[in-house]
């Protein structure tokens, strides 16, 4: 199959692109590299030993982006390109709701001029907002509780609507929870611009010794050691899910929202006693505040994704700390302290 892949060469598209080049299929990349560096293509390429065609462009720019998806003639999108921060979604909201959702939007009509009707997109849990219930199905009510999470809610209404309006469109929103840990082999991996929001690549660098130690955010929440409560999933896993995803989107017609997670909530000192177990040292860790906007647990009700694409994780969490140690040993400044070449 012809894969067009926009963000290929982010976190997740790269290892993505690692199980789509294995498993045979075309793949076309579409990046402006604002937040990943072409060194990770030039891995994917030595790893699977499998060439890529790459466009460097911007999803904002919807000539560009018509070009790229008729030139290829995909049979199949991934749009994985946009912009993931939290916190800076709260600072630079209009950057947010331009690249995620008017980005979105430049896709879904290039598609349309190209005839290609196949769609799966990066979506979030962050979608749900606060627990009514959990774990979180996907029926649960969609009220994130920030701009990032808005633009990922919009998206998906986007996408929705372009579905319903398209003969023979088939749409998958993959709803992510907390993705972590590398490919096996080490080469790819998170790669953070400066100081890393997210818990694991914190935790990485701390064992690393390129930060001192962890503030964990809060001890007093209501779960089994009073710290925050995440639905960790291993990255190829993922990865796994968007070709199960594919193929969905071959026997399906209209839109589909699905959870990818593992079903089973990790807590921070869980997290971190694990990490201590690959890397052969005490993690340092202090006790602060709070973090804003925070929930006690998040974790995935699986069943639709078992069902409807026939997936579920097989990695468990001493997998994801292994993979992420062997990456950020191998790579102790990511992909920054490699020529682009290698
Ligand atoms: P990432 O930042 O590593 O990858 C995103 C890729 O998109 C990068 O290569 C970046 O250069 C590219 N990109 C960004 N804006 C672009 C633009 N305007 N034009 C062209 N390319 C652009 O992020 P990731 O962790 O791989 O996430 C991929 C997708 O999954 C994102 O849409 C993100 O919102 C979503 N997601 C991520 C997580 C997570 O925790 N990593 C969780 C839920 C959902
Ligand atoms: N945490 C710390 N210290 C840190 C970083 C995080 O204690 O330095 C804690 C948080 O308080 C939380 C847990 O670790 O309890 C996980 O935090 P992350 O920032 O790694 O993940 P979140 O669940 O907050 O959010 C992530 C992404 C969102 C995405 C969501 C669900 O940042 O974009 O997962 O997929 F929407």
């Amino acid at each position: 199959m012809k894969v067009f892949v926009t963000g290929g060469a982010g976190y997740i598209g790269s290892h993505t692109l690692v199980q789509l080049l294995t498993a045979g299929h075309e793949v076309c990349v579409f990046d402006n590299y604002c937040n990943s560096s072409p060194v990770a293509l030039a891995r994917v390429r030595q790893l699977t030993n499998r060439d890529m065609r790459v466009v460097e462009a911007d999803i904002c720019d919807a000539d560009a982006l018509t070009r790229g998806v008729t030139d290829f003639a995909p049979d199949a999108v991934i749009h994985f390109a946009g912009l993931k921060a939290v916190g800076e979604s709260n600072d630079i909201p209009l950057r947010y709701y331009q690249t995620n959702v008017s980005g979105t939007m430049n896709l879904l009509g290039a598609m349309d001029a190209a005839g290609c009707r196949r769609i799966v997109f990066s979506s979030s849990a962050t979608v749900y907002g606060e627990a009514h219930y959990l774990p979180f199905d996907e029926n649960h009510p969609i009220a994130p509780t920030n701009p990032y999470g808005r633009t990922k809610a919009m998206a998906e209404g986007v996408i929705a609507d372009w579905a319903r309006a398209t003969p023979d469109a088939s749409a998958v929103l993959l709803r992510y929870f907390n993705p972590v840990g590398a490919h096996e082999s080490g080469r790819i991996g998170e790669d953070p611009d400066g100081i890393p929001n997210n818990l694991m690549p914190f935790i990485a660098q701390v064992a690393i010794g390129r930060r001192e130690k962890l503030a964990i955010f809060g001890d007093d929440y209501d779960t089994r050691d009073g710290t925050g409560e995440r639905d960790y999933i291993h990255v190829v896993d993922l990865a796994d899910a968007h070709l199960a995803a594919l193929g969905y989107s071959g026997a399906a017609q209209g839109c589909e929202a699905i959870n990818i997670g593992t079903g089973t909530g990790i807590t921070v000192r869980e997290l971190v006693a694990a990490y201590e177990r690959t890397c052969g040292h005490p993690i340092p860790v202090e006790i602060g505040p709070r973090r804003p906007g925070d929930v006690a647990s998040s974790y995935a009700a699986t069943k639709k994704a078992t069902n409807s694409l026939g997936w579920c994780a097989k990695f468990g969490i001493e997998d994801m700390c292994a993979s992420s140690w062997r990456w950020q040993s191998g790579n102790p400044d990511g992909f920054g302290d490699a020529p682009h070449s290698s």
